[in-house]
């Protein structure tokens, strides 16, 4: 593995040469429309972002391109849980597993049965169910969350999106019922809606690599700020975002790139490099798993170049 003195001289050179080889894979996606307003995003946008173990920021592309988190947040929505509920109590609720199930699948939940884990998108409504009491206060505090971590207060949700999200959100709905009536959820609607809110958060490229170097460097900032320091959080996230972090694409993608990663189907990669960097990229053509095609190729040819998959 690459010495952390070797990734400090990483340039944007280094990068754009990468963003360069890989940017044709986005023809090879398809953007999400499913989601009424994310087909309406541009294709050919690009980004690619790196924050190196001493927490200098290299930027390349489309870096000012902002896009909604989607899935991303669902990572800072467990750490937001976890803190609060500690980690036997939340996982009370819900599983410690992987899936061979798309993001939006039903399963495990019939019969009273819990989620199988706080990626796919019904740990994801728990977990914000759970972390929520009025009106929006849990998108609230995931919002902070990301704001403290990119240490950008202009971070919010992008309101068209959020409107048709909520909207078209007919299965996160069902299961936000199921999971009501299974009693893991107790409260209203409002807690649905912040899941929509958090997922609807807008972001660069640049913030995704800022959250994770966050959880890649026992939840310690980019500029150094420790006052979320918590190793064994830290640990537990990225264990997540290994195992579930892509979807039933997971085991591929620890296979090929070796990297705590969290997609989204904005477009969205967040890859923490443990103990050493961030990688934030953008691209939104997404593979049949909803993941970033371009941003999957250039994450993988950085690893390669650098020798940075953990195994
Ligand atoms: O729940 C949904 O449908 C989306 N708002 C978020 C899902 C997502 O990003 C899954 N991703 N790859």
């Amino acid at each position: 593995q690459n010495s952390v003195k070797e990734l400090n001289k990483i340039t944007s050179k280094n990068l754009e040469s990468i963003l360069n080889n890989n940017k044709h894979w986005a023809d090879s996606g398809a953007v999400a429309t499913y989601i009424p307003e994310l087909a309406k995003v541009n294709p050919n946008k690009i980004a690619f972002s790196v924050v190196k173990p001493n927490g200098d920021v290299v930027n390349v592309g489309n870096i000012d391109q902002k896009f909604t988190m989607q899935s991303i947040s669902k990572i800072v929505a467990l750490f937001i849980a976890v803190k609060q509920y500690g980690e036997n109590d939340f996982f009370k609720r819900l599983g410690y597993y992987g899936t061979d199930k798309p993001f939006n699948h039903f399963a495990n939940l019939d019969n009273g049965g819990k989620p199988l884990n706080p990626m796919m998108n019904a740990g994801a409504i728990l977990t914000t169910a759970m972390i929520s009491n009025e009106g929006e206060d849990g998108y609230l505090r995931i919002r902070d969350m990301v704001r403290y971590i990119t240490k950008n207060n202009s971070i919010d949700y992008n309101h068209a999106v959020y409107q048709s999200e909520r909207e078209t959100g007919h299965r996160n709905r069902g299961m936000f019922h199921i999971l009501k009536n299974s009693e893991l959820i107790t409260g209203e609607e409002n807690k649905l809606d912040n899941y929509f809110k958090q997922c609807s958060i807008e972001v660069t490229a640049e913030d995704l690599a800022k959250i994770g170097y966050f959880f890649a460097n026992d939840c310690v900032r980019f500029d150094g700020d420790a006052t979320y320091k918590n190793a064994d959080l830290a640990q537990l996230v990225e264990s997540q975002m290994l195992i579930a972090g892509m979807y039933d694409a997971s085991g591929v993608y620890a296979r090929n790139v070796g990297l705590p990663s969290k997609s989204g189907v904005g477009g969205g990669i967040a890859v923490a490099v443990p103990n050493k960097m961030g990688i934030g990229v953008y691209s939104a053509p997404l593979d049949a798993a909803g993941n970033s095609v371009a941003g999957y190729h250039m994450i993988l040819e950085l690893v390669k170049q650098y020798d940075l998959s953990i195994f």
